[in-house]
């Protein structure tokens, strides 16, 4: 069952007008503001971007904020190691994006709407550019003004925080309370304020501008579930999970591919069916979605793709961009590059996660080469109970609960390591930042090894 995903990518605006592209704002403008968001609570849809987090629930509560402005952001900066899915969407339908886009705009009665993604992804802003052009052309764009942004390609453009600096022309440095307490070109100190209200010692009325950022899938659901209700949307997928997954797999595979499944399809038939199974010779080990949640040992790739299954298991599905290893991958060597790439990608705004994801990237670093001790296991033990102390994101609590899962899961590993001097597993692994995926290859961003942690780049 896939909707999101055409069989070949659009040549145009004629052809989503044939898939009942414009129904779905059409809808929207009829049903009203409340009623839009009423049907998206009632379609069930959550968030694509990692967090699942109910999108009619956070659509009301940021119309409900108080200020003159609202915004909408759209989270295409899809930075997560293993996905590749907004982009794919992109490239094959961005219609359905920008019309999602223009009807989360319309429902939240915002001032502006922004895309912000990677000034890398030149397809894709091509593709919208145009998309973008086409519709303001026949009419199907919607009232509300709305601007592409291209941001930096670090990891933090995407978390929802930091991307409203970089709309604001800043950094990607996460700020301190969330979009929809603080948003875009608020005006309100991030604390000790009341939103709306004027402060002492400063002029004018404050405003909080409260903003909606919701990841690219996420948006390309909604004209779907407007044009064709919330009920046609919930014959896909679970109760608590509806509708569809546009999955990611790369690794360890036969076929890296981007597929768009039911919720609920277990996780063994993404990984035997569009992936293409193991290697040849090979059988699995392990599995990640992203570089953001616990990882999934081989007994566990049954399990349903629902984020209620995920989290009973204790993982995330997240962004469902798979990460699959086979049994001549050493998991040591494993937490080492996602430690490492999370160490590198962190902002240093917040200590305990730049010195201890640091800290703990060398103490793997030691184990992997053989020349490490339990004073190393030690010391990692101790910096992931404080590696989160005081964050302001979620990327230190990433740190800390996949180098975790990594430690309890496969302890034999850690051990043969200090027992050998050496790692029995020897293999040069890539976080697989994606750079490109088709026709069943994936191609993974080199420069990131060189990448230091002020954010330069070592010479190649
Ligand atoms: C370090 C970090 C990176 C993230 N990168 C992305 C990203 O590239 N794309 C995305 O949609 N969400 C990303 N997120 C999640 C966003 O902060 C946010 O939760 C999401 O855009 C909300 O959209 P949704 O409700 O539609 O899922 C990231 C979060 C963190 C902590
Ligand atoms: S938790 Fe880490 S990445 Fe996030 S703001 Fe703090 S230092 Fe930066």
């Amino acid at each position: 069952m896939s909707f999101l995903l055409p069989d070949q990518p659009l040549d145009s605006l004629d052809d989503w007008v044939a898939l009942g592209g414009g129904d779905g704002l059409e809808a929207a403008r009829r049903l009203g503001r409340d009623g839009t968001i009423d049907e998206l609570r009632a379609s069930g849809l959550r968030g694509r971007g990692g967090g699942g987090f109910p999108t009619g629930a956070k659509w009301a509560g940021v119309a409900a904020g108080r200020g003159t402005h609202r915004y909408v952001v759209c989270n295409a900066a899809e930075g997560e190691p293993g996905t590749f899915k907004d982009r794919r969407l992109m490239r094959d339908n961005p219609y359905q994006l920008v019309e999602g886009v223009a009807i989360a705009a319309f429902a939240i009665g915002a001032t502006e709407a922004f895309i912000g993604l990677k000034a890398s992804f030149t397809k894709e802003i091509d593709r919208l550019q145009q998309a973008m052009v086409d519709m303001a052309a026949a009419g199907l764009l919607g009232d509300v003004p709305i601007r592409l942004v291209p941001g930096p390609e670090e990891y933090l453009l995407g978390e929802e925080k930091a991307l409203l600096e970089v709309i604001e022309g800043k950094d990607p440095l996460p700020r301190l309370l969330p979009p929809y307490l603080h948003g875009l070109f608020s005006t309100a100190p991030q604390m000790g304020w009341i939103p709306g209200a004027a402060q002492a010692g400063h002029r004018g009325a404050h405003e909080s501008n409260p903003t909606l950022v919701n990841n690219a899938e996420t948006l390309s659901n909604v004209p779907w579930i407007l044009a064709r209700g919330p009920e046609w949307f919930r014959t896909m997928g679970t109760p608590s999970s509806p509708g569809t997954v546009v999955a990611t797999v790369v690794g360890d595979v036969a076929r890296p591919v981007v597929a768009e499944v039911e919720m609920g399809t277990r996780l063994s038939a993404l990984l035997n069916g569009p992936a293409g199974g193991p290697l040849p010779g090979r059988s699995w080990k392990a599995a990640f979605s992203g570089v953001a949640n616990p990882v999934i040992d081989q007994s566990r790739f049954d399990m349903p793709m629902t984020y209620e299954d995920f989290t009973a298991c204790g993982t995330g599905l997240g962004a469902a961009g798979f990460i699959v290893y086979d049994d001549s991958a050493c998991m040591v060597n494993v937490a080492r590059i996602f430690s490492q790439f999370l160490a590198v990608e962190s902002c240093g705004q917040c200590p305990p996660c730049k010195l201890g994801s640091a800290e703990i990237t060398e103490g793997l670093e030691r184990i992997e080469a053989g020349t490490g001790t339990d004073d190393d296991i030690a010391t990692i033990g101790s910096w992931l109970g404080k590696v989160t102390d005081g964050a302001r994101c979620y990327l230190a609590t990433e740190e800390r609960d996949v180098v975790s899962s990594i430690l309890r899961c496969f302890p034999e590993e850690f051990a043969e390591h200090l027992e050998s001097g050496r790692c029995p597993r020897p293999r040069d692994l890539l976080v697989p930042k994606i750079v490109e995926l088709d026709d069943g290859r994936a191609t993974f961003d080199e420069s990131q090894s060189r990448k230091r942690p002020d954010w330069t780049y070592a010479p190649a």
